[in-house]
């Protein structure tokens, strides 16, 4: 049987070094990618003439449902995390009976700033560690206004409500560093962020407290997702799906107070700032976020998560190089892209 598989997202980050995976391990899946304009759709297609383009973006309710019926499984991470029209549709799609007989297979990308939410006093999840086994129950019952539960539970409830036809998997990933190998965006978002503001102000902070995330590198993810499809492709495999289908994707925990240390020494010896630790100002969110934006709220939020599932049942183990290792291409990309 050729393995049919619609992607959302192929343009993206996430979603196109997955792209890339397949392509390289599976030639012979048969790809379709939403894409949301024409240049794009080009370099997709010019990129991997084998891969079919429509175009449409998530509001596109008549494509996205279209595309996801005539695919075996469905990977959405085009902002999926917080995409409620797009994810509406594949659900509403996937779960309709096939001719084949067989459950159509979804894989949706949330975030773990899902696991920033701070919940009353009663309930000290702020600054807990999840995992996604015996603490599976914590990850699929947040509240509803924690961040991206609104779309997890969207999956959540079509998977429970069509559990002979649709087979969910959602996947969680924490911050996401190392470089891309798609087609359009190559570009992991925190790491390059960080040092380019270093670059930038040839200066840096360091931020106060001992807030923490845990990280994985882009490579380690698609190995991840391309466990969950194998598996969909052998009929589900040894991944667990629907209630049970919830993945988080860690392999390294650091505090960001540590990781800004480490940021700011890498950025020291490439020579774009003095390497004096004692001139480095410390500060707490409120000066952070007035100083260099909105985006440095991350150095204050925690969100831990271990990933026990992949590990055991996908026989995952992630081997990206480390945040810390990374963040010396990452520098060099930056500084060429200010012009330094
Ligand atoms: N990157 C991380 O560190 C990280 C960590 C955890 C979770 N996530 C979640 O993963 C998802 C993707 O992240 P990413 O890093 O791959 O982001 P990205 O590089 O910005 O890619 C976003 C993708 O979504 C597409 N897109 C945006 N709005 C769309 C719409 N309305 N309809 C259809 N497609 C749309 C983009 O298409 P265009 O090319 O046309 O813009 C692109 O393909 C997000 O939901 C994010 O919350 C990311």
């Amino acid at each position: 049987m050729t393995v049919k598989i619609f992607m959302l997202g192929a343009t993206g980050f996430i979603g196109g070094d997955l792209l890339a995976c397949l392509e390289e391990q599976y030639p012979e899946y048969e790809i379709t990618c939403l894409v949301r304009t024409q240049d794009k759709a080009d370099i997709v297609r010019a990129v991997y003439p084998n891969v079919k383009v429509v175009l449409g973006d998530n509001e596109s309710a008549e494509i996205v449902e279209r595309e996801t019926l005539n695919a075996d499984i469905v990977f959405h991470s085009a902002t999926s995390a917080d995409d409620v029209p797009g994810t509406t549709s594949i659900c509403k799609a996937a779960a309709k009976e096939k001719e084949s007989g067989r459950p159509t297979y979804y894989i949706h990308v949330s975030g773990t700033g899902l696991l920033t939410y701070q919940a009353d006093k009663g309930q000290p999840r702020h600054g807990k560690t999840y995992n996604d086994w015996e603490g599976l129950p914590d990850l699929v019952n947040f509240p509803a206004e924690a961040p991206h539960r609104n779309v997890d539970q969207i999956v959540l409830e079509a998977a429970k409500a069509n559990p002979a036809t649709l087979r969910t998997a959602i996947v969680c990933p924490p911050v996401i560093y190392g470089p891309g190998r798609g087609p359009i965006n190559k570009r992991a978002m925190i790491t390059p962020l960080t040092v380019a503001s270093m670059i930038e102000r040839g200066q840096g902070y360091l931020p106060t407290g001992d807030a923490a995330w845990h990280h994985v590198h882009v490579h380690d993810l698609s190995d991840l997702f391309i466990r969950l499809i194998r598996a969909a492709a052998e009929g589900g495999g040894r991944a667990t799906w629907n209630q049970e289908g919830y993945y988080l994707a860690e392999s390294e925990r650091m505090g960001w107070p540590e990781y800004c240390k480490a940021a700011l020494a890498r950025v020291a010896e490439a020579g774009y700032i003095s390497p004096n630790d004692e001139e480095v100002p410390v500060w707490d969110m409120q000066e952070a976020v007035g100083q260099v934006g909105g985006l440095a709220g991350i150095y204050y939020s925690t969100a831990l998560g271990e990933s026990i599932r992949a590990r055991k049942l996908l026989g995952w183990e992630p081997k990206g190089k480390s945040v810390v290792h990374d963040m010396v291409d990452v520098i060099a990309l930056e500084a060429k892209a200010l012009g330094k």
